[in-house]
């Protein structure tokens, strides 16, 4: 795939997102922080037999935090937990498909660092 391709993988999930939105209620709900810009990112979960049964990201940031959270949306979707807990980041960042430069490293894996968080409980740091 040339790399024009790989930047329309990102415009197109941060125009047309999927799971965009809250579930409420939710088993699973957690937001937090890029430090680097303040910008913020929600992920709230239900969970049927130990999977993922549906999931819904919100909040604000650049083109790369809203496509990498609407890509980690579809990679999880029906998964169990535990698979989810193996997503590495740099399964994450493979799915982009484009190179992130280290200054971008925290907008690509913020959704996943919130939705680790979540699964893990309030209190999880990920590891930088
Ligand atoms: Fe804020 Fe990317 S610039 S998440």
């Amino acid at each position: 795939m040339s790399d024009d391709l790989y930047r329309d993988i990102i415009l197109d999930h941060y125009r047309n997102p999927r799971n965009r939105g809250t579930l409420d209620p939710a088993d699973y709900s957690y937001e937090d922080v890029n430090p680097l810009c303040g910008d913020e990112i929600r992920i709230d979960v239900r969970v049927k037999d130990d999977k993922i049964d549906e999931s819904a990201f919100s909040g604000r940031g650049c083109a790369i935090s809203q496509a990498s959270a609407s890509i980690l949306m579809e990679m999880t979707d029906g998964k169990s937990l535990d698979d989810v807990k193996a997503i590495t980041k740099e399964d994450l960042l493979e799915e982009l498909m484009v190179p992130i430069s280290p200054a971008r490293l925290k907008c690509a894996l913020l959704s996943l660092k919130v939705l680790k968080a979540g699964i893990y409980g309030v209190g999880h740091e990920d590891e930088d």
